[in-house]
Formats: C-alpha cells, sequence, structure tokens
C-alpha cells in the first residue's frame, strides 16, 4: 500500500496566502519523507472551484465563474514550485472526470438508499458555504469565522442521511484512536458526533456553477460534496490510462486545518460508507497561522505575513524551515517577519550553515577534500544512531515540528563536537593526524545524517551539502552512521547569506 497524502483543495475566490503554503508546505515534507523510505508515494494539492462564493466573486466581477476559476487555479498552481512543493498531481473540482466521478459515487450513495429529498431552511454563511447549527452562530447572527452576517436560506433539496451513520463513526472512533490527530481535535470531533447528527443538505437548486446531480437535473451537488470527494476522483484520471485507488486509497493523512474539521472527521467518513469505500487512514488537523499581535491576520490589521515576501527576503527553504520549527504543528501560532529574520540568523545561519561551511572548509584545508576513511568516534556516532528512527516515527504521527526538533538537536550536537575537540589545535600536531581524522570522518558523517534527515524540510539546501560532502544520497536508510563513504569534499559557499537579514522588511516587501 502506498503513501498518500493530501491537501485542503482551496478556495478560487481569494488568492493564495500563508494558510494555503502552510499546509501544503506541511503535506510535502511528509510526502518528501516517504519517498526518502522508497515507498510509492502520492502527493495531492489543488483548487476547490465550484459553490456560491465563486459564483458570487465571478459575478462581482463581471466574468463567468470559468473565467474566474481558470485565473484563479493558475495563481495556486504557480504558487508550488515557488514554495518548492513536490505535488504529483494537481486538481480542479472544474475537470469534466472529476465531475463524472463525483456524479458515479454519489449516485452510489442515493442507490444505497442514503438520499432523500427535505426542505431545508436555515442560517447559512455563504462565505462558508455552510449552513450554520445553533451553537455555531456568533454574536449579531455572524458566522464565527467570516464574522459577516448570516442569511436565512431555504430551499427544497437532496438531504444526505448522516444521522444513519451516528453508530458507525462512534465505533470509526472507538476502533481508531488516531482516525483523527491532534487528540484534542479527535475529541472535538467525536464530541460533535455525541451530541446528535442531523441529515445534511446534499444540493443546491438555486446555483448552477457546481457539478449536475445525475437523478435531479435541475439541482448541482453542494459544494462541499464535490470538493472532498477530490481525494477519491483524483486517483482515477491523474495519470491518464492507469487507476490509481487501488495502489493509493484510503488516504494515509488528510491534512487540514481546524476550520474545515466537520467535513473532513464527519461528514467525509459517512459519505464513503454510504457509498461503500474505505474511510482514510488518518486526519491532521494542524492550528492557526496569527498575526504578530496574537490576533487573526487580517488586511485590515496589516498583522499579514505574506509567504511571497519571506520567499523573496529569506528564500524558500527558510519559509519551510521557519513554519514548521516556529509553530508546532497541530497548535497556534504567531508570524511575524522578525521572526523569520530570527530563525534564519540564529539556527539557518548561524547553526546549520556555519557547521556546514567550517566542516567542508576543513575537510579541504586539512586533507584535500578527502574524507578520511576511518572508524568514527563511538560517542557522537552513539548519539545518531536510531535517529532515522526516531525521525521516522514522528514523521508517522504527522509530528512535523517534534521531527525537526530532534534533528535539530543534532545539528547543535555538532556544533559542540567541533567546539570541543578543537580540530584546529589538532591539525597543529602532525602526532594527532588519527585523532584529526577521526574527528574530520565524524563530524562529515553526522553533517550527512542530519542532510539527509532534513532534506524534506529544506531539499536544496541539503542536496547543496550532500554534493559538498561527496555524499549525494538522500535515501533514510543512510542516515546511519557510516551507512556510506564520503569525498571528495568540496567548499560551500554560504547557504545563508547574513546579508539577506540586514535589508529593513520594507525594501525586501516593495
Ligand atoms: N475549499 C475548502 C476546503 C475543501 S477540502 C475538500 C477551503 N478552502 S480554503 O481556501 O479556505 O482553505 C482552507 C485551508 O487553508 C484551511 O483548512 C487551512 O488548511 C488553510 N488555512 C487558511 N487560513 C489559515 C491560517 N490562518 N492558518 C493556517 N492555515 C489556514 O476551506
Amino acid at each position: 500500500m502506498g503513501f498518500y497524502v493530501t491537501t485542503p483543495i482551496y478556495y478560487v475566490n481569494a488568492a493564495p496566502h500563508l494558510g494555503h503554503a502552510y499546509s501544503t508546505i506541511a503535506a510535502d515534507v511528509m510526502a518528501r519523507h516517504h519517498r526518502q523510505r522508497g515507498e510509492a508515494t502520492f502527493f495531492l494539492t489543488g483548487t476547490d472551484e465550484h459553490g456560491e462564493p465563486v459564483a458570487d466573486a465571478a459575478k462581482a466581477q463581471g466574468l463567468e465563474p470559468r473565467e474566474l476559476a481558470d485565473r484563479n487555479a493558475q495563481r495556486f498552481r504557480d504558487l508550488m514550485p515557488v514554495l518548492g512543493v513536490s505535488n504529483d498531481f494537481f486538481i480542479r473540482t472544474s475537470d469534466a472526470e472529476h465531475g463524472a466521478k463525483v456524479q458515479e459515487v454519489l449516485q452510489r450513495v442515493h442507490d444505497n438508499g442514503f438520499v432523500h429529498k427535505g426542505l431545508y431552511e436555515g442560517w447559512y454563511c455563504p462565505r462558508c458555504a455552510d449552513f450554520k447549527a445553533e451553537n455555531e452562530i456568533a454574536e449579531g447572527n455572524r458566522c464565527p469565522i467570516h464574522e459577516i452576517e448570516l442569511v436565512r436560506e431555504s430551499e427544497e433539496n437532496w438531504f444526505f442521511a448522516l444521522s444513519q451513520f451516528q453508530e458507525r463513526l462512534e465505533q470509526l472512533y472507538e476502533e481508531r484512536p488516531d482516525f483523527v490527530q491532534p487528540r484534542e481535535r479527535r475529541n472535538e470531533a467525536l464530541s460533535f458526533i455525541k451530541s446528535g447528527l442531523n441529515d445534511v443538505s446534499l444540493s443546491r437548486a438555486k446555483l448552477t456553477w457546481g457539478v449536475t446531480v445525475p437523478w435531479d437535473t435541475d439541482h448541482v451537488f453542494y459544494v462541499w460534496f464535490d470538493a472532498l470527494l477530490n481525494y477519491y476522483t483524483a486517483l482515477t484520471y491523474a495519470r491518464p490510462g492507469e487507476d490509481l485507488v487501488d495502489e493509493f486509497w484510503p488516504a494515509t493523512y488528510h491534512v487540514i486545518g481546524k476550520d474545515i474539521l466537520k467535513f473532513h472527521t464527519v461528514f467525509w467518513p459517512a459519505i464513503l460508507m454510504a457509498a461503500g469505500l474505505p474511510v482514510p487512514e488518518h486526519v491532521f488537523v494542524h492550528g492557526f497561522l496569527l498575526g504578530a499581535d496574537g490576533r487573526k491576520m487580517s488586511k485590515s490589521l496589516g498583522n499579514v505575513l505574506d509567504p511571497l515576501e519571506v520567499v523573496d527576503r529569506y528564500g524558500v527553504e527558510a519559509l519551510r524551515f521557519y513554519l514548521l520549527r516556529d509553530v508546532t504543528f497541530g497548535g497556534d501560532g504567531a508570524t511575524s517577519m522578525e521572526a523569520v529574520g530570527r530563525r534564519y540568523t540564529a539556527e539557518l545561519a548561524d547553526e546549520l550553515g556555519n557547521l556546514a561551511s567550517r566542516t567542508t572548509a576543513m575537510l579541504v584545508r586539512y586533507r584535500d577534500g578527502e574524507v578520511p576513511a576511518t572508524a568514527l568516534d563511538g560517542a557522537l556516532a552513539a548519539d545518531f544512531t536510531g535517529l532515522d528512527a526516531t525521525v521516522a516515527g514522528h514523521v508517522d504521527q504527522a509530528e512535523l515540528s517534534q521531527a525537526l526538533d530532534a534533528i535539530w538537536q543534532r545539528v547543535r550536537r555538532l556544533n559542540r563536537y567541533v567546539e570541543e575537540s578543537a580540530p584546529w589545535t589538532l591539525a597543529k600536531d602532525d602526532s594527532r593526524a588519527d585523532d584529526l581524522d577521526r574527528v574530520l570522518a565524524s563530524l562529515a558523517d553526522g553533517l550527512r545524517i542530519v542532510c539527509v534527515l532534513l532534506h524534506p524540510w529544506l531539499p536544496e539546501t541539503t542536496v547543496k551539502v550532500l554534493d559538498a560532502l561527496g555524499a549525494p544520497s538522500t535515501a533514510l536508510q543512510d542516515a546511519r552512521p557510516g551507512a556510506v563513504a564520503l569525498g571528495p569534499a568540496h567548499k560551500l559557499e554560504p547557504l545563508f547569506p547574513k546579508e539577506r537579514d540586514s535589508v529593513p522588511p520594507a525594501a525586501a516587501a516593495s
């Protein structure tokens, strides 16, 4: 069974921002790590294009929904290489193949007896494209997420019999305690289920921008059902002539933000059960990136961190590192350009960058680039033994910040080792040539191991360092002391130049 990871698919009625970059980079780290393990891996991202919010935004701009979708989907697609993201496919829910598969699956849900007609009346947020339950309505009859006033909607449409899945969902949560991670999110989802499930509206009669309901062609499917199914439909047409469902379904991880918990942890498994399809292995729910002031990022508050500005100023690798290092993956956290700068200087430049420069420079200076083939320092090697398994264990639980921290402790360990063993002193004494060989070989091998393990976070930097060490393999099985031969080594240009950090933010942004 392959490893399959997905991001939420992003609405095309707004421009890409840091939150979108966050989910996508996190999923990318997971995908890259699993590829390092030699596992068949599929990584999906894309855009959610149907529904009222897009139709409304297009209308406001005097465009057809498809024109707006084409234009904005391209912006998301273009963002991926800028973020160093290695997705295997980019799905658009306006793809004809997606629509046809949605119809097929939901027709099955209908034929299995889980769809009925009903009258829907309730408070609706057009931005969420969702009706709000009584306990989800904020003060002043507003949407708690978008803070806009809710509208009273009523229409006859098709309903999905969610209420019939209450027991099966409770059983799923019981049997698979890690179905939803982290734990608090699992408890939140479970208590929502236990509070009692109502049937949910499955179609819209007023809207035309969507996938047509095959048994009632005056309706389109409610955008959320069309959207959730992307995770499944993509596998049926991502590779022309191939069906990847057998290899990759069910998904190993859906990575999502906490704003869309209910859809992924309640509606989604129920729909799959109703269609007779296996449910995903895990849904990982991350927190929210906030402004520097700890408040929700918003243009009017001026506390928005633009991912492209970070990339311009510090480079994409710094953005990837910062997001998973400064905010524990799973929790909420404040973000700012200053905080990126601090991580850049203190950790990327002064710790990793410095370690890589010193190590390669000393190999060149003292040994003409040859990496001595000698026994490694036992105490140092012991600190690296089992690290590959520790990191893999964390990534398997989507504990991406913990994995990064375990690796970073070894970056620091290596810098301490340089100070303690003082190779520059050993180099002055010919009788200590063997000691110097051992120190240089141990240092080079330790640096190699941290770079193999850091590869998913810092794909370009680590490849540069591994090349400079003459040990290009990024296979996870090589992240063990002495696993591969090194050399010849060559010097490195500074990986994280300090000048970047001296540019004032205003200049960097312009
Ligand atoms: N189209 C739906 C998802 C459908 S999935 C079948 C949607 N799209 S969205 O464009 O609004 O993106 C939502 C996702 O973006 C969140 O779930 C989260 O992953 C990410 N983020 C958006 N803002 C965020 C923050 N401020 N912080 C972290 N991530 C957030 O909802």
